[in-house]
């Protein structure tokens, strides 16, 4: 049985031209696009994704960065979807984020770490739903 996971290439990586290669590496790990958009999160809406993180000492950090310039959404499905496309991002710090995983590759930082993936099947179908609506899911 197949899950999902949401991705999300953040701003730095856009701007950098690394939409590319980190979908190329995306497709070479098996996962399958099932919906994907380049879109432009407004303070708002990038508040509201990340509203369990409201409060926090890095939140208006990340809404201002998440909010700086276009993203790029997808739903990605494999087997294990959530868990191992987290494998493959690496951890959240690039620091600590193993040789080879796309944040060690692309990241430039905590706050600016190229991509965000699903932390749980269940946030995968919440945020699923916040950047598409079932005409846009194949
Ligand atoms: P993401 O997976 O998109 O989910 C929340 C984001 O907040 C995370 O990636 C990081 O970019 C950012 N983040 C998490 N922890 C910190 C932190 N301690 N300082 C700054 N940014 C953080």
């Amino acid at each position: 049985k197949n899950d999902i996971t949401l991705t999300m290439i953040k701003p730095g990586a856009v701007k950098k031209n690394h939409i590319g290669p980190i979908l190329g590496i995306i497709n070479e790990n098996g996962f399958r696009i099932k919906a994907m958009k380049l879109t432009h999160l407004s303070v708002d809406l990038a508040r509201k994704f990340y509203a369990i993180h409201e409060g926090k000492p890095f939140f208006d950090d990340l809404i201002s960065f998440m909010s700086s310039g276009p993203i790029v959404a997808a739903i990605l499905e494999k087997e294990n979807a959530v868990t191992d496309f987290r494998a493959l991002i690496g951890a959240t710090d690039p620091d600590k984020a193993e040789e080879g995983t796309i944040r060690k590759l692309f990241a430039e930082s905590l706050s600016h770490n190229a991509v965000h993936g699903s932390d749980s099947n269940d946030n995968a179908q919440i945020e699923a739903s916040f950047f598409f609506n079932q005409t846009e899911i194949f």
